[in-house]
């Protein structure tokens, strides 16, 4: 048997790191892809090859481990719950997403490698079993995520989610005026430290620290509504205004600032951090006949541009039994 998972990467549009505080963000699906090919393995193993890292780690027995062991904790996780043995498994990533730019790469990983692991274990899992599995690899990377990676990589779509209130789905985004280019800075950082850095300083601005998160949150509503009424330029208003807010926080860079200025001189309606930023990725809301001329002039400065679709769907399993001849 052979099982086949593919799961989406991700932009937050708004709330990264408030989110973490039990504040609201905005994030969407975005059309790349991280796969898990996953085969029976005749071992009392699960072995992982990463094509990206260029290398085989054996993450059951968990102690064998060396670099992915978040997903090591994920097997032993999901065999737990289900009050099994962990199966032998042999399992292929490959990943289209590149890692530490903010695009939810670990989560995407973990959510293809939960569902295929299900699958090779001849389980037919729910979505939030997926979900539930893969925030237990994602608490090994970033300490304390708040779910809303490994959420949108296994729903899609475009969520609005807080931690207590959960997600919800919201319509399609809709706006054939406008695009969304993503800008690489070149940077790569760890989302644990950005979290720990932004935790530290809204921790020490404890007097207003209600406010700066109701402050936050006011913008992600006013965004729900101005994506229903397809106000792309008072969008852009208020993903400049986030940007402010975080780069106040201590999580911009100055590459992220550089961009961000870049593409608003060159007629951006808004652009943002996206992700734990302190390096990572930047988002850029552009009327769509502008959009051309932003991506050249950040790639003539090097940075690598993504245009990939929005609002994609969820994980997806893909079973295939071989009968024998
Ligand atoms: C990382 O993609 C988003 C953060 O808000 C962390 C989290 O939500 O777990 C920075």
């Amino acid at each position: 048997m052979r099982c086949t998972s593919k799961a989406p990467a991700k932009i937050i549009l708004l709330g990264e790191h408030w989110v973490v505080h039990g504040g609201y963000a905005l994030a969407s699906s975005l059309g790349l892809y991280c796969s898990a090919i996953g085969t029976y393995y005749p071992s009392i193993r699960v072995v992982v090859y990463s094509s990206r890292l260029k290398l085989t780690d054996t993450i059951y027995p968990s102690q064998k481990c060396k670099t992915l062991c978040n997903l090591a904790r994920m097997i032993d996780y999901i065999a737990s719950t289900l009050r099994r043995t962990p199966w032998p498994a042999n399992i292929v990533i490959e990943s289209e997403i590149p890692p530490g730019t903010g695009l939810g790469s670990s989560a995407s990983t973990a959510v293809a490698v939960a569902a295929t692991y299900f699958c090779i274990g001849g389980l037919d899992p729910s979505l939030e079993e997926v979900s539930r599995a893969a925030y237990e690899a994602e608490k090994v990377v970033h300490g304390n995520p708040s779910g809303i990676d490994n959420t949108i990589a296994t729903y899609g779509g475009i969520i609005l989610y807080s931690r207590t209130t959960g997600f919800k789905k919201l319509g399609k985004l809709n706006f054939p005026e406008a695009r969304i280019l993503i800008v690489d800075t070149g940077i790569e950082r760890s989302t644990k430290n950005a979290v720990e850095k932004f935790t530290r300083r809204l921790t020490r601005l404890k007097q207003i620290a209600n406010q700066l998160i109701e402050v936050q949150n006011n913008i992600v509503m006013e965004a729900v509504s101005a994506i229903k009424n397809k106000d792309i330029v008072y969008l852009g208003y208020l993903l400049d205004t986030a940007q402010g807010l975080l780069n106040s926080m201590g999580v911009s860079h100055p590459e992220i600032e550089r961009i961000v200025h870049i593409a608003r001189a060159k007629g951006a309606l808004g652009a943002k951090l996206t992700g734990a930023g302190m390096g990572g990725s930047v988002i850029v809301l552009a009327e769509a006949q502008r959009v051309e001329k932003i991506k050249q002039t950040m790639e003539q400065l090097g940075y690598t541009t993504y245009v990939a679709e929005i609002g994609v769907e969820g994980v997806k399993i893909a079973r295939e039994t071989k009968t024998p001849l």
